[in-house]
């Protein structure tokens, strides 16, 4: 390569790079005044925040990060907390035993909904919440304080820096959460959990209460899609050998019953959160962090889904796409 091509190739990535940028902020102008959707309320402190904030950030594998909006604002990861805290339990205890007691299997049921596989009694997967206090019900620790420790630590490692956890919230799940609490003894009397109920109520009510912000999410994304290697700090945040199964059930349940048109048309492994958020994995490409409080009536960010949508269609992203787009994004900056 000579000097000339070293320079029309740096004028050409720096152009992309500004293109690519407009484009997040064109999306930002263009649903910024939606106004359908409601706040979760079901949880009282969630239905404080502001719902006129708003933010996407994008950070590729091998560390661009491009963010518009408000993405330093903080907000409770909720049900986005689902997917780290499985792949730890996958971790701790390997695919086998975490399939003997959470299936992979999508439910086209809201996530809160009280049902369990009818002939293994296991709830169907980890995106829904009753899969998900089983998930958690797993992680492993002497007593509380080190369970909730450890679970810190793993979300350190693929946010890289001090997690904190919003206590209001915390404790608002705690007082209100009775589904939750009927969920966990549901699955106590079939064995699917053990005697330990309320402490793994507590920890599935500090993982949801988790405090992050887009950037983080984005980050939290880039790592799965960079087979489990936090692309900002290098440190392996999950086994590259479980990231097949987390993208998995991600890609069938992490939309819950919005997963089969999720699939169909945005075409990527995703995760949404009662508070507002979404993570989408662009694999070996990018992570997506979408922050927006108003839901749909499925518990999905209505801009979320939008802004979604079209990234994944502007840019070639569904995995089935044919052309593979997708699967070059990098190259093609
Ligand atoms: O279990 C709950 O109700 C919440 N802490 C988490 C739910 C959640 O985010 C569901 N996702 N859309």
């Amino acid at each position: 390569m000579t000097n000339q091509d070293d320079v029309e190739s740096v004028i050409s990535q720096s152009e992309t790079v500004t293109l690519f940028q407009s484009f997040l902020n064109e999306l930002h102008l263009k649903y910024k005044p939606l106004s359908n959707g409601a706040l979760a309320n079901y949880i009282p402190e969630l239905a404080k925040v502001d719902p006129e904030l708003f933010s996407i950030c994008l950070i590729t594998v091998d560390g661009q990060i491009y963010s518009v909006g408000d993405y330093h604002q903080l907000f409770t990861m909720q049900s986005i907390s689902k997917v780290f805290v499985y792949g730890m339990a996958l971790e701790e205890h390997g695919r086998d035993y975490v399939l003997s007691k959470v299936g992979v299997e999508p439910t086209g049921e809201g996530f809160n909904s009280i049902i369990l596989d009818e002939r293994s009694k296991r709830p169907y997967n980890p995106m829904v919440n009753a899969g998900a206090i089983a998930t958690t019900s797993l992680i492993q620790g002497s007593g509380p304080t080190e369970r909730l420790n450890r679970m810190l630590g793993m979300f350190r490692r693929y946010i890289g820096h001090d997690i904190f956890i919003d206590i209001s919230v915390f404790m608002s799940e705690r007082t209100t959460g009775h589904r939750n609490r009927a969920m966990a003894h549901l699955m106590r009397n079939f064995g699917m959990i053990d005697e330990k109920i309320d402490e793994a109520l507590d920890l599935y009510f500090q993982q949801c209460s988790v405090l992050v912000n887009c950037h983080d999410l984005a980050l939290m994304a880039a790592t799965l899609a960079n087979k489990g290697i936090n692309p900002l700090t290098g440190e392996c945040a999950v086994n590259t050998c479980y990231i097949k199964d987390i993208l998995s059930v991600m890609y069938t349940c992490g939309m819950y019953n919005f997963a089969g048109e999720w699939a169909y048309k945005v075409g990527l492994p995703a995760k949404s959160g009662v508070s507002g958020g979404i993570i989408v994995i662009v694999p070996n490409q990018m992570g997506i962090g979408v922050f927006s409080p108003p839901l749909d009536e499925r518990g999905n960010s209505v801009r979320g889904v939008k802004v979604c949508e079209e990234l994944s269609q502007k840019f070639g992203l569904h995995l089935f796409d044919c052309s593979m787009n997708g699967s070059n994004f990098l190259e093609t900056q």
